[in-house]
């Protein structure tokens, strides 16, 4: 049986494995997929024997495509020989598109040969519209036959447009593949600190009974970052950052935070417990989705330090666009243990931080004791998860302070456990690794996406139609004060960092 990755990713063996990379000059495979690959070397972990094969439209050989990737990843000057040596020796090009069977059937006779090994992983990190083709190419080139070794199939989000499309697109991979082959990424289950979600709340007693409504007033889960959308825009425009952040990333964190303990770590059991937390997700109602969501859209300001340009006037943005780069919605969990505790899921491009966070608010004390005293009133207590760049989890308490008066401060009580000594594996890195060796905890079953499209739907309908009036902030800012509409009370405000709030 698989290893389960929580347990410890490094040091399990794995057979060499070859790796067929669709798209394998784009960007994804530039800024994740190729660096990742290096520190999986790096580590040990990509076994001698091993084979990557960049399947892509330019005439390029093997040893042209090694000279490319050597330059890229020497752009970081901390990678280093001998791994990247080691690296670029398993590279191979394969020149050919998407649309053209006899690609396929080259691309079988050369994979297929006994220098490769047999287990094989396919890549789909392209635009989802060579999504279909590649599949049906793959088959007809008959690589999909699991016979003489593993064929897995790596599949980007996004994972459709809405639920119709996403349907289609599940469908067409069932066609040719099996659900046990198919491993749909999203890369925020392989950041630790996601994971560590799981293991603060199962692994420790401390928190489980105060995890319910009973005692947390809110939680929210904010993404934010600097960067605009950089050459994305042509995939940008039509996902915005309902789509892009929220239906599949934001949407995981906040399974996580909800779920029950499973019966095991079996990528199963963890599966349907996430499963039954998106299904208890009220549906929003056509009417609702105003109060329920806010978009917004940012305008040029300064970020860092420098001035940055408006959406509209990034290349390839339609001037007239609404497509949202800030989204904020409120979602209720409607089960036992969440019923009427707003969960508030917040992102956006160019704001004022890079800074991903979950905050927990709890209740307020039944008695406010201090009353009479000069304290009057306490703060509640959070905790909060720092997801990225920081990683910890802090405890707010209130103490006295010093003096002869009763008067209270917050304190943070810090779990930090970055480890800047060891080196730690990127997200995509740790998923490539679980992909080689089958274990699908960490990725995304139907089910998952189809429920979180249930969920984003409704309100993607709604803002499909009201094309006239978007929401604007200034770039480097924390987004629109009209968002804190979304609060169900006057007490709520969001948390954007980790600092302790100063009244
Ligand atoms: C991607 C989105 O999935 O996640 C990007 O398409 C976003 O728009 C990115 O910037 C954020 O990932 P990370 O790991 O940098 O937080």
């Amino acid at each position: 049986m698989a290893q389960h990755s929580q347990t410890g990713r490094v040091g399990v063996r794995h057979d060499p494995v070859t790796i067929v990379i669709f798209g394998a000059t784009g960007n994804l495979a530039h800024k994740k997929l190729l660096p990742a690959l290096y520190q999986l070397e790096m580590a040990g972990e990509l076994p001698a024997g091993s084979r990557i094969v960049g399947f892509g439209r330019r005439d390029w050989t093997d040893d042209h495509w090694r000279d490319e990737v050597r330059v890229l990843l020497s752009e970081d000057e901390s990678r280093l020989e001998p791994a990247l040596g080691r690296l670029l020796t398993k590279l191979h090009f394969h020149n050919g598109d998407y649309e053209t069977h006899d690609c396929f059937a080259a691309l079988g006779q050369r994979i297929l040969a006994p220098e490769f090994p047999a287990c094989v992983m396919f890549y789909f990190a392209v635009a989802p519209e060579a999504f279909g083709p590649i599949c049906q190419h793959l088959a007809a080139a008959n690589l999909v036959d699991q016979s003489k070794g593993c064929r897995r199939l790596v599949i980007e989000k996004p994972f459709g447009h809405d639920i119709e499309s996403a349907h289609a697109l599940d469908s067409l991979l069932h066609k040719h593949f099996d659900e046990k082959q198919i491993y749909r990424i999203d890369h925020y289950l392989g950041k630790g600190t996601v994971q560590n979600i799981m293991v603060m709340r199962f692994a420790n007693l401390l928190l489980e009974p105060l995890w319910n409504r009973n005692y947390i007033d809110h939680i929210q889960i904010t993404h934010a970052e600097t960067l605009g959308v950089g050459g994305r825009a042509g995939y940008y425009e039509s996902a915005g950052a309902l789509r892009d952040m929220i239906q599949s990333h934001l949407m995981q964190m906040l399974a996580l935070i909800a779920m029950e303990p499973p019966p095991s770590m079996d990528p199963e059991a963890v599966r349907d417990e996430k499963v039954k937390v998106l299904r208890s997700i009220r549906p929003i109602s056509p009417r609702a989705v105003h109060a329920q969501a806010f978009r917004a859209q940012y305008q040029g300001g300064v970020v860092k330090g420098e001035n940055e340009i408006g959406y509209l006037d990034e290349a390839g943005v339609d001037p007239d666009s609404t497509t949202e780069t800030y989204a904020a919605v409120k979602l209720y969990v409607d089960n036992w243990r969440w019923k009427g505790v707003p969960f508030y899921l917040r992102t956006g491009k160019r704001l004022a931080q890079t800074h991903s966070q979950v905050s927990v608010r709890f209740r307020e004390p039944p008695q406010q004791l201090f009353r009479e005293t000069a304290i009057a009133k306490t703060e509640p207590n959070w905790l909060l998860i720092g997801i990225q760049p920081q990683e910890n989890v802090r405890f707010e308490l209130q103490i006295k302070t010093d003096g002869l008066e009763m008067r209270t401060r917050t304190v943070q009580m810090d779990a930090s456990y970055n480890n800047p000594e060891r080196e730690k594996l990127d997200a995509y890195a740790a998923l490539l690794l679980d992909v080689m060796r089958g274990d699908q905890t960490l990725f995304l079953r139907y089910d998952e996406v189809a429920w979180a499209w249930r969920v984003v739907d409704p309100i993607l309908k709604a803002w499909s139609v009201e094309r006239d009036f978007i929401h604007t902030y200034p770039a480097g800012s924390w987004g629109p004060k009209e968002a804190e509409r979304l609060f169900d009370d006057d007490s709520h405000f969001w948390r954007n960092d980790l600092a302790i709030l100063s009244h």
